[in-house]
């Protein structure tokens, strides 16, 4: 059977454009993925390389004249770019849940934390009020929030940000989805509630094999947590693999800057991280050919006569054709690309 066929998720080239006043805003240009039942995807890059928008598109949540969506996205063989509005709608929060980056774009001001979880849960589940409240209430605990059976009945501005977020986490877990997608989900918090938070989509994971994809800056939360990894810039997947062999053969100059700016607790506090240089380009005016190209230390390396206007495409890592592929989209030799990794690249990580 085909990855695609197993896979619980799979998205096949989404694109998703937005139409502005400053000219067409490439935010999703070409990017696939899957994601089986019981597994993990992570998604990195820096800010604005499109990692929310891909999120809101599974979730059918770019319904606006300026949103130009198209590509394929298969939840459980049913494909939801073409479907019903009102059938993605009913997926949503059952069959598919998210926690949001921003806390206060999913709960309401006007109602209290509590009867917006009963809600959701009651929306799914034939059950009374008060079944759905002590749901909530035990939601509300395991996500942290303390006296839950008090804090039950705030409203969302009595929470401070961090329990706002917690609260937004209970109330996409409490379905039990089968498909979570968590972006960002431990930003604001601190290291203790982080802990707890990831322990807690692990066995939510565990206990309903739910397919999951986190979203982060952290190479670290997905270093312990993701079975694969999807690396964006510019709106592209530049490189996708096992997580292990991503982290310990990373195929792109992008990663390799990454992996070079994620802080390790073996380094000395004295050691300077090393950034990559320059900023993301416009999504708006994307160089042409490969977009990482203006802050790529090896744009200059022969390419055996691929000309820099050349958009590389996403190619199997030779050697990954084990059932685990490892993809990437560099234009190097890939015997060079191990030569800089090896020589040039992990000895100074
Ligand atoms: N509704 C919209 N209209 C126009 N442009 C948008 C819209 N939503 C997002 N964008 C643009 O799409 C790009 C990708 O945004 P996205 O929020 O997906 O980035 P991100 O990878 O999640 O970044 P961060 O790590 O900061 O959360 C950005 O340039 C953003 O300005
Ligand atoms: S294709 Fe060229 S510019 Fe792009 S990452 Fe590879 S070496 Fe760098
Ligand atoms: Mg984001």
């Amino acid at each position: 059977m085909s990855e695609q066929a197993e896979a619980f998720l799979s998205v096949r080239d989404l694109r998703i454009h937005f139409d502005t006043d400053d000219g067409l805003v490439k935010s999703v240009d070409g990017v696939s993925f899957d994601v089986r039942a019981g597994k993990t995807l992570g998604i990195v890059g820096e800010s604005g390389s499109g990692k929310s928008v891909t999120s809101l598109g599974v979730m059918g949540l770019h319904r606006t004249a300026r949103a130009k969506i198209s590509g394929e996205v298969w939840l459980d063989g049913e494909e939801l770019i073409a479907a019903d509005p009102d059938r993605v709608r009913t997926l949503r929060g059952r069959k598919m849940a998210m926690i949001f980056q921003d806390p206060l774009s999913a709960m309401h001001p006007y109602y209290t934390v509590g009867s917006q979880i009963t809600e959701a849960y009651r929306t799914h589940h034939k059950v009374d009020k008060k079944t759905a409240r002590t749901r909530a209430i035990e939601m509300l605990d395991r996500v942290g929030i303390p006296q839950p059976d008090r804090r039950v009945d705030d409203y969302p501005h009595q929470f401070s940000g961090g329990m706002r977020q917690r609260a937004m986490i209970a109330m996409a877990l409490v379905n039990n989805p089968e498909l979570l997608i968590a972006d960002e989900p431990t930003t604001a918090l601190d290291v203790t509630v982080q802990a707890q938070i990831l322990d807690l989509i692990r066995d939510l994971q565990k206990e309903f094999g739910s397919a999951v994809v986190i979203i982060t800056h952290d190479l670290g939360v997905v270093a312990e947590l993701a079975d694969d990894l999807l690396v964006m810039y510019a709106g592209r997947c530049v490189e996708r693999g096992p997580a292990e062999k991503v982290f310990s053969s990373p195929q792109h100059p992008y990663t390799w800057g990454l992996l070079g700016s994620m802080p390790r607790i073996d380094r000395a506090q004295t050691e300077r991280l090393i950034p990559v240089k320059g900023s993301p380009p416009s999504l708006i005016n994307v160089p042409p050919g490969c977009a990482f190209n203006p802050r790529c230390p090896y744009a200059d390396l022969p390419k055996g006569g691929i000309t820099r206007s050349e958009r590389p495409e996403l190619r199997l890592v030779p050697g990954t054709d084990d059932g685990r592929p490892h993809h990437s989209a560099c234009h190097l030799p890939p015997e060079e690309r191990m030569r800089i990794w090896t020589e040039e690249i992990a000895p100074k990580l």
